[in-house]
């Protein structure tokens, strides 16, 4: 089906981008169609910046933005309409629908793009493409950026510079405005329903695809398009493999069920992760490193605020699991020396937290001068600690080897603290077994 309009976000954002960036050139390709099988291609899912940018949902298009005038223009370039293609692949929007439905400037088609480039960068200083995805596009854009360095070499100014636009659009999108968060805040809720549902249903003997496509089911059913990412549904030791993909095996009781999934919604996506029994009860060594996971999450979460920097939030989840870890014999020594020598790694190789939005790993700078940078208002991202005992861990005591935990929520940096977006999917032990034993 499609738009007769997009809302007005797509503009105002090339509007703010243009303005902190007058004198430069934008060239935002969109994602690639890629063959499955012959004729038949993987599912689309337009390029975050591209969509970020124009709203526009189609392959074999470019979004050029130029400076003119005090002000700036939009070019869509877009596929050609074809009765013929479109009876097999669906209907196009075509030049006329980049005009009036996106609301481009001027729109041409895609095949125009190599020789219009040069013309249009005419009067940019510089020019932001990002290099490296894609091989054959790199070649046929450095040869049209070429012609355009060396008409800009002639006037006098030199050779003008290529650059990667993902900070300048990141810095973006790192900061959710009130229509975003409610993206978020909504994917958040159907994705915690979704566990929610996969916390009532998971069964000893069902396998994980089965569960993993029970939560697709969900994610769907209320409004999701699609997946953030490929859903983790990791029973017993699969649960310590941190990007488990396979998603095969059959579930035991006396497991433990890690699943990591999120639902994307209106190109925005939700990232949660949840441990239970795979039967009614966690055993006492499950019990204990479940308790201590949590434990850490929850003080994490009470210390975010602006002004906190994410190293903060880690290392005060690393020190919570490291006093875990040596209470429960699983570590010995003196915790600041385990903490500086990086020996916790053993049960918790990965760090606490992501920027989280249109990428599940999303854009946005991690420093700034050199240094962590501090939360803000309006900035989204994830708190997750985990618990890893691998099952070639021969000095871990048996009881605790196969465990894997962790424990994953969407966060919202507000003015003074913070809103839990995945909080209606339970973690407290008490209320996940009480969910397993009602379901029974
Ligand atoms: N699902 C990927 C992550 O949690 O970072
Ligand atoms: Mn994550
Ligand atoms: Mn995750």
């Amino acid at each position: 089906m499609l738009l007769q309009s997009v809302g007005p976000q797509f503009k105002e954002r090339r509007q703010k981008l243009m303005k902190s960036h007058p004198t430069a050139g934008f060239i935002l390709p969109s994602a690639e169609e890629v063959l499955r099988n012959p004729d038949v291609p993987f599912p689309f899912r337009q390029e975050s910046n591209f969509f970020y940018l124009s709203g526009f949902e189609e392959p074999e298009s470019c979004l050029v933005l130029a400076p003119e005038g005090n002000s700036f223009k939009t070019i869509l370039f877009v596929r050609k309409r074809d009765q013929e293609r479109e009876m097999w692949d669906g209907e196009r929007y075509g030049i006329d629908g980049a005009l009036k439905v996106f609301g481009a400037d001027e729109a041409y088609l895609i095949s125009e793009l190599d020789q219009r480039l040069p013309g249009i960068l005419k009067n940019c200083e510089k020019v932001y493409y990002r290099m490296g995805l894609n091989e054959s596009q790199d070649r046929r854009m450095l040869s049209a950026l070429e012609t355009w360095r060396r008409s800009q070499g002639r006037s006098g100014t030199g050779l003008a510079p290529i650059l990667d636009p993902s900070s300048a659009i990141g810095e973006m999108r790192l900061f959710k405005r009130p229509e975003e968060a409610q993206i978020m805040r909504k994917a958040g809720h159907y994705s915690a329903m979704a566990h929610l549902e996969a916390m009532k249903q998971t069964r000893p003997g069902m396998n994980e695809f089965e569960v993993e496509a029970l939560i697709d089911y969900q994610f769907r059913k209320q409004g999701c398009q699609r997946v953030g990412y490929g859903s983790i549904v990791a029973g017993g030791r699969n649960s310590t493999c941190l990007h488990y993909r396979s998603n095969n095996e059959v579930l035991k009781d006396g497991d433990l069920l890690l699943i990591d999934a999120g639902g994307e919604l209106d190109y925005y996506t939700a990232d949660i992760t949840r441990t239970f029994p795979v039967g009614k009860k966690f055993t006492d060594a499950q019990a204990k490193a479940y308790d201590l996971v949590l434990k850490s999450q929850k003080e994490a979460i009470a210390m975010t605020q602006p002004g906190v920097r994410m190293t903060d939030i880690h290392r005060r989840v690393c020190e919570i699991l490291i006093e875990g870890c040596l209470s429960l014999g699983l570590l010995k020594g003196n915790a600041e020396e385990i903490l500086r020598s990086n020996e916790y790694q053993r049960f918790y190789p990965h760090r606490t937290s992501h920027w989280l939005g249109m990428d599940v790993h999303d854009l946005g700078l991690y420093q700034l001068n050199g240094e962590p940078r501090r939360l803000e208002a309006g900035m989204v991202f994830t708190i997750e600690p985990g618990f890893y005992v691998q099952p070639t861990d021969k000095d871990a005591p048996a009881a605790f080897r196969n465990i894997g935990i962790r424990i994953e929520d969407d966060i919202l940096v507000t003015d003074n603290g913070c809103e839990v977006l995945t909080k209606d999917v339970p973690k407290d032990r008490e209320e996940i077994e009480r969910i397993r034993a009602a379901a029974y």
